[in-house]
C-alpha cells in the first residue's frame, strides 16, 4: 500500500544545518524541498539591487514595502549542479543571495510584516498538496501549523559557526570567523524577539540537536519518524 504523503517543517536557528537536512530527506522521500530563507534572502537582494539598502543608512523600508508585488520568486531543480536554485524576476540569483551583503540585512527585512505576509501566502500554496518539506523559523508555527511531522533543529554556536564558515568557504567567500559568528548571534537575536511570526518551537514540534550528529545520523532520524507517521 502507497504510504500517506505528509508535509514536514523544520524550523531552528541560522546555520544549524537545517537546509542539509530537509534536502536530503526531499530527497530521499522524492519531496519537494523549499528553502523559505532563499525567498527572504531574494527580497533582501532585491531592495540591495534598487539601491534600498546601505552601508550608511540602513534599510529604507518603505520603497520596498510598496514594491513587493514587481518581485516574483521562484525555484528551479538545475541539472547540472542537482540543485534546486532560486530565480529572482526570471535570473538565477542562487550565488548572490548567500553573500554576506545580503546576510547582513535578511533579517531586518524578514522582520517587515508586509514582506512575511506576501511570502507566507507563497509558501502555503506551495505546500498545498503536500509531499513538501520546509525549512525556516515560522514554518511549524504559522506557514504550515497542520504540518504533520514539525522539527525544531538546534546545535551549538560553536558548531554553527564552523558549519557557515565551512559553506561559505566552499562558495569562495572569504571572511573572519568574528564576523560570521556575530552576523549568527545578530540574526538569531532579531528573529527570536520580533513581533511578527518570530521563531519558537511550536509545541507540537519534535527538538534535535545535531551538534554531535553527522549528516546520515541526523536524516536517518527523521526518517524514522516519518516511517512511524505513514505507515
Ligand atoms: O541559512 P541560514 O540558516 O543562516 O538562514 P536562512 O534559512 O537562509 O534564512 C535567512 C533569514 O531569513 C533568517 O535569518 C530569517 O531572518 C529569515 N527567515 C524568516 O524570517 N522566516 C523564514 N521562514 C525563513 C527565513
Amino acid at each position: 500500500m502507497a504510504r500517506k504523503t505528509i508535509n514536514i517543517a523544520i524550523d531552528g536557528y541560522s546555520a544549524c544545518g537545517k537546509s542539509t537536512l530537509a534536502k536530503d530527506v526531499a530527497r530521499k522521500l522524492h519531496y519537494a524541498y523549499v528553502d523559505s530563507g532563499a525567498m527572504y534572502r531574494a527580497v533582501t537582494l532585491y531592495a540591495h539591487q534598487n539601491g534600498w539598502i546601505s552601508e550608511q543608512n540602513g534599510l529604507d523600508a518603505a520603497p520596498l514595502i510598496a514594491a513587493l508585488d514587481t518581485i516574483d520568486i521562484q525555484f528551479q531543480f538545475e541539472e547540472e549542479t542537482q540543485k534546486s536554485h532560486t530565480y529572482l524576476n526570471g535570473t538565477d540569483v542562487e550565488q548572490d543571495i548567500r553573500q554576506p551583503h545580503v546576510a547582513n540585512y535578511v533579517s531586518e527585512v524578514a522582520a517587515l510584516p508586509e514582506v512575511r505576509k506576501k511570502l507566507v501566502a507563497l509558501q502555503q500554496k506551495m505546500g498545498e498538496n503536500k509531499g513538501v518539506v520546509m525549512d525556516g523559523r515560522d514554518i511549524g508555527t504559522v506557514v504550515f501549523p497542520q504540518a504533520e511531522l514539525k522539527i525544531f533543529l538546534t546545535a551549538n554556536i560553536e558548531v554553527r559557526v564552523q558549519r557557515r564558515l565551512n559553506e561559505l568557504y566552499q562558495k569562495g567567500v572569504e571572511i573572519e570567523r568574528a564576523s560570521v559568528a556575530e552576523n549568527l548571534r545578530k540574526r538569531d537575536h532579531i528573529d527570536s524577539t520580533r513581533d511578527q511570526d518570530p521563531l519558537r518551537k511550536a509545541p507540537d514540534a519534535l527538538t534535535l540537536d545535531n551538534s554531535y550528529l553527522d549528516k546520515s545520523e541526523q536524516q536517518q532520524w527523521v526518517l524514522d519518524r516519518v516511517y512511524e507517521l505513514t505507515r
